[in-house]
């Protein structure tokens, strides 16, 4: 082994963006240098069980690697301090994974929301990445924009929040926003749009508020934006850089899941009309909102600019998508870091104390 650092990819997981972890995994195991790391894998199932996998990147993709026989069920240790999880090997016997550092390679719930970076932190695991309070804030978009809104570090859309379900009323919500429409309707904490409508009159409010409490208890209603999306890429620890600016064209009305991931004729590129100011002053934005949310390692910030050249902040991600065609890793490659010294950057910075 020499002195390779040990990598532990994580993929999947209980989580509506399951899938597109896969994909991310997929890319990020394709592009990681084996000749600098000693890697291993744990696929988490839809259900929640974690295994050791060899199988290779095609299985990840496709889905198939939970039918591997040679998987095994593994756990993180509570106590291994010195960076060990348990792989059960026999009926009763357990064998140690010592690892050095984790990439979690996980979106959304359970993944990008703290909670997985609660538990690593417990185990004494270094991970690449936010940590649990961090990524908790960054993940719920109401923790995150009452945090910009205090330190005033960006602009963002008029916004009502209902707490829980019972909060959600309809012609209070209608008339906080004085009857103007369309608005959008989103889950506090879910991703990928999945949950997310744009409501262009008071009859649609009722069904988009329904169909957001399913993936949250916590649901934000927010006034439309007119304007293009753009984002921003982040990378580093305390002394962190903002790549230049992509910029999204959704073939659908918005850029929601099928845009994203189906449909082939949304596009991603790099912005180059904008004036040097423009540009400075966006990525000024996208340090203060990843300062704001005390981000570590890596997040991309999204942002809507306005005809008139304002900048509203719309979200941090801070495990965004690590797939072939993802904003992060095509934001940095059109920045001179391409994707293999990307992650070799991201494994220092977790590394680093
Ligand atoms: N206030 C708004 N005005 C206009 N469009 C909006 C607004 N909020 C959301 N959208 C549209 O809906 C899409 C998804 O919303 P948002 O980015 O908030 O959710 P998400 O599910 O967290 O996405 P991600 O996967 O990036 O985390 C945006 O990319 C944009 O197209
Ligand atoms: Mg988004």
């Amino acid at each position: 082994m020499g002195n390779k650092k040990s990598v532990l990819v994580l993929f999947g997981g209980v989580s509506s963006e399951h899938e597109v972890s896969r994909t991310s995994a997929a890319s990020v195991l394709e592009h990681m240098d084996k000749n600098k790391y000693e890697i291993s894998t744990i696929g988490i199932t839809k259900e929640g069980n974690w295994f050791l996998t060899g199988s290779p990147v095609l299985r990840i993709l496709d889905g198939t690697w939970e039918e591997d026989k040679t998987n095994k069920p593994v756990a993180i240790s509570p106590f291994g301090d010195d960076g060990e999880l348990l792989v059960k090997e026999g009926k009763d016997t357990y064998g140690k994974l010592k690892v050095d550092v984790v990439f979690p390679i996980l979106h959304g719930k359970n993944g990008e929301d703290g909670t997985m970076q609660g538990l690593l932190q417990i185990a004494g695991l270094p991970f690449v990445g936010s940590d649990a309070a961090s990524s908790a804030a960054s993940m719920d978009k109401a923790l995150t924009k009452a945090m910009v809104e205090q330190t005033k570090a960006a602009c963002q859309a008029k916004c009502y929040v209902c707490q829980d379900k019972k909060e959600a009323d309809e012609k209070e919500i209608i008339g906080f926003f004085q009857n103007k429409f369309p608005l959008f309707v989103k889950p506090a904490n879910a991703g990928s749009s999945v949950g997310i409508s744009k409501v262009k009159s008071a009859a649609g409010l009722k069904p988009a508020l329904e169909l957001a409490f399913r993936e949250d208890s916590k649901v934000l209603v927010e006034e439309a934006i007119v304007g293009r999306e753009i984002e921003v890429a982040v990378l580093g620890n305390n002394n962190p850089k903002a790549s230049c600016i992509g910029e999204i064209f959704a073939a659908n009305e918005f850029y929601d899941y099928n845009a994203k991931y189906e449909n082939k004729a949304s596009l991603t590129e790099i912005v180059k009309d904008l004036s040097p100011s423009k540009e400075k002053e966006i990525k000024d934005t996208a340090l203060k909102v990843y300062k704001t949310m005390g981000c570590r390692g890596l997040a991309r910030v999204d942002f809507f600019l306005e005809e008139g050249g304002r900048i509203i902040f719309n979200e941090i991600n801070t495990l965004p998508g690590f797939t072939n065609i993802s904003m992060y890793p095509k934001l940095w490659e059109a920045s001179a870091i391409p994707y293999s010294e990307l992650i070799d950057k991201l494994i220092e910075l977790a590394l680093e104390k």
